[in-house]
């Protein structure tokens, strides 16, 4: 079984979209996909599937009622393709607990199908983490603007600092050294990994050894969504080389997708956009993604089997005031290649702000309701 996971820092960049078509038109290319929803939070697959809402889905099997995994996979109507909705009853997938997480694994890759596309959520949390590296062959979607490019850059540092974790034993030297870095609290972010790499290389060779097993299955390709012209599809170069020369990760482009209003079209029309205008060049794009996929097929697959750390060593929580000192300290190693324009950062900046801003204000009316629900419920 192929698995493809699906991932993204940002949200809103088209992940869902992708992942559907694709799971499409690798079905109609005469193969078996399963297309799993784990986005419990923002579920939205079925709506763009033109699926009418569904009764069932991971969250009600994951509540523990008695439902075998099957009950939950349902037939689209495409051939070839079948669907596992994600429901709302479990509110985000960042909540569900460690055995929830090795069970819900467990049962989807014991799926009898050729491919098992799996559309994450966004975000570095430790769950999409987890989900994204069930595969070494991931697929990280993001747009040409420099948040999101930036953000997929997080995720990606995020899961080589995830692997060493599932590297290195408990108590090794190689480990005790992450820990206190991370106990220095900044320092594990500024953190340049080649170097890191070297010296655990030399202080505990086997740690860097159980690391690199896995490194070189952690094999994950790229599509860069929602492009305007194609000026745009070389900001993605800039990623490719930091992680490169940062991550000591190859990431393999799939290809580009221009941005197309039909795509809104085709979600008003309940259909996926594949089927709504398979000639149009969005389509075409999926097509010829999918045909890489499919070309790949030959190629060894990797599943990396990550086991779960005491700690997580992941340097970036998507979460307010820190993330974005994180973030910037990240923008740092994407501009060492000198190739991001005063405009870049301009628009970062801006960009940042408005989203602190924004947290800012949510917090502030989280602990009004708070307090307010906190009074109420004296007086009664
Ligand atoms: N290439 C594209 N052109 C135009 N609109 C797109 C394109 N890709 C995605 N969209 C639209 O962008 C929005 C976000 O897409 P979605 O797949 O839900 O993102 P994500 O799953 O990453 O949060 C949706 O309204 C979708 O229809
Ligand atoms: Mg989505």
């Amino acid at each position: 079984m192929h698995i493809l996971p699906i991932a993204s820092g940002k949200g809103g960049v088209g992940k869902s979209v992708i992942a559907a078509n694709l799971s499409l038109a690798i079905a109609e290319a005469g193969k078996r996909v399963v297309l799993a929803d784990l986005d419990l939070g923002g579920s939205n697959i079925h709506t763009i599937l033109g699926l009418r809402s569904v009764e069932r889905g991971l969250g009600t099997f994951l509540s523990g009622r008695k439902l075998k995994f099957d009950d939950i996979l349902i037939q689209t109507g495409y051939d070839g393709l079948k669907f596992i909705p994600g429901d709302a009853e479990i509110p985000e997938i960042a909540d569900l607990k460690s055995y929830q997480m090795k069970r819900l694994i467990r049962n989807l890759t014991s799926l009898d199908t050729d491919y098992l596309i799996l559309d994450l959520g966004a975000g570095t949390h430790r769950n999409a983490l987890d989900f994204f590296l069930i595969s070494g062959r991931g697929i990280i979607v993001t747009n040409p603007t420099l948040t999101a490019i930036l953000n997929a850059y997080l995720f990606l540092k995020n899961s080589v600092f995830r692997l060493m974790g599932s590297a290195f034993p408990k108590q090794s030297p190689a480990s005790r050294y992450i820990l206190s870095l991370k106990k220095e609290g900044r320092l594990l972010q500024r953190i340049y990994i080649p170097q890191l790499l070297s010296k655990i290389k030399e202080e505990d060779r086997d740690s860097y050894d159980a690391f690199t097993v896995l490194e070189k299955k952690f094999r994950p390709t790229l599509i860069l969504n929602m492009i305007d012209d194609p000026d745009d599809a070389e900001k993605i170069e800039k990623l490719r080389r930091s992680t490169r020369e940062y991550l000591n990760v190859e990431l393999e482009h799939l290809g580009i997708i221009y941005r197309d209003d039909l795509q809104d079209i085709a979600l008003s029309s309940r259909l996926p956009i594949i089927k709504y205008k398979p000639d149009s060049i969005i389509s075409q794009a999926i097509y010829r993604i999918a045909d890489k996929i499919l070309q790949k097929e030959g190629e060894t697959e990797d599943t990396l089997e990550i086991t779960t750390p005491e700690e997580s060593y992941q340097v970036a929580e998507m979460e307010a005031e820190t993330d974005f000192q994180v973030r910037m300290q990240n923008l740092e190693e994407l501009l060492h290649f000198g190739t991001l324009t005063t405009g870049d950062l301009v628009e970062t900046i801006r960009s940042q702000h408005f989203e602190l801003q924004h947290l800012k204000k949510e917090n502030q009316l989280l602990k009004t309701k708070l307090v307010r629900a906190a009074s109420d419920g004296f007086k009664v």
